[in-house]
């Protein structure tokens, strides 16, 4: 009998196939909805609980908001499923989370806020699972909470492979913010040695959430990849876009792992000049055009 299956979240129902096909192994989805009071509901879509009795499980379930689910929706079904598969008597279990919600979430920012990023990773140690997979986490010192083992997996190969694909030359790469300089730099070596890197700097108010973006870029006749982890209302990437255009611009191709796109984010990234959005399908949409499942299935074999 085979000794893996994989339990493929609401969100994630796409990738979760996806990595399962690459393991080679069984699947199972699930049934979820929402009690009249709000809270969650979700049932793993099993007839007989000793199929998942001492086998080894791979949850995957993204924590992004849709339409169909908020974060905070998406992150209870992935406490429900964990506590499921450990009442059937997982022998091992292993949770991929492509984006975890709250990431940014990781600093105090303002008295008396929480940390909640991290209260995250301590309710999934509360469950006591064997292996933690995540994407690109927007502060990956967060994993190092991790009571078992837990992976950072870097997605920028992906990402640049595809931007080549689209016949993508005289590269530049723009890091929208400082934070994202390291991240930047990094995937400029994966379009070759040498591909330059230039800095805006932007400053978020704490308390309005607006931001304040510049710098001064020579970007005559290039092809301009601008790379941030999370694209959420669009307003750091459609700002940045529109420097880099008046800054000469030819193409620009706006990349982030984690697309989540929300209300008019589409409209003001378009608007401001980007030819393409481009993430992972760590949130499933149509700015999807990277799958993660294989490099996810490479780490878990
Ligand atoms: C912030 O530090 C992140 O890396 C992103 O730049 C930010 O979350 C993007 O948010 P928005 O699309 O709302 O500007």
């Amino acid at each position: 009998m085979e000794k893996r299956i994989v339990i493929v979240g609401p969100s994630s129902q796409i990738l979760g196939i996806k990595i399962a096909q690459e393991l080679g192994v069984e699947s199972l989805n699930t049934e979820s909805k929402k009690f009249p009071d709000g809270e969650n509901y979700i049932r793993i879509n099993i007839e007989n609980e000793t199929l998942i009795a001492g086998k080894e499980v791979i949850i995957v379930q993204s924590t992004g908001p849709s339409a169909s689910a908020d974060q905070n929706g998406r992150l209870m079904e992935l406490f429900m499923m964990i506590d499921s598969v450990k009442r059937m008597g997982a022998k091992k279990i292993i949770v991929v989370v492509p984006y975890i919600a709250y990431a940014r979430q990781d600093k105090i920012f303002r008295p008396g806020e929480s940390q909640f990023g991290h209260a995250i990773i301590y309710i999934i140690n509360y469950f006591g699972i064997d292996e933690f997979y995540a994407v690109d986490v927007h502060a990956p010192i967060m994993l190092n909470e991790c009571s078992c083992k837990a992976i950072n997996i870097d997605s920028m190969k992906l990402l640049a492979d595809y931007v080549k694909s689209k016949g993508a030359k005289d590269i530049v790469v723009v890091s929208p913010d400082k934070g994202a300089i390291e991240r930047s730099m990094a995937f400029a070596k994966h379009f070759g040695e040498n591909i330059p890197v230039e800095l805006l700097e932007k400053e978020r108010d704490v308390k309005t959430g607006e931001i304040d973006m510049s710098g001064k870029l020579n970007l005559k006749d290039k092809d301009v990849v601008i790379a941030d982890d999370i694209i959420a209302t669009g307003g750091t990437m459609a700002t940045a876009i529109k420097i880099a255009k008046e800054s000469g611009a030819r193409k620009v191709f706006a990349v982030a792992t984690h697309a989540l796109l929300l209300g008019q984010a589409k409209f003001r990234i378009i608007k401001a000049g980007a030819d393409e959005i481009i993430g992972t399908d760590s949130i499933d949409n149509e700015a999807s055009k990277v799958s993660l499942a294989k490099i996810i299935a490479d780490y878990i074999k």
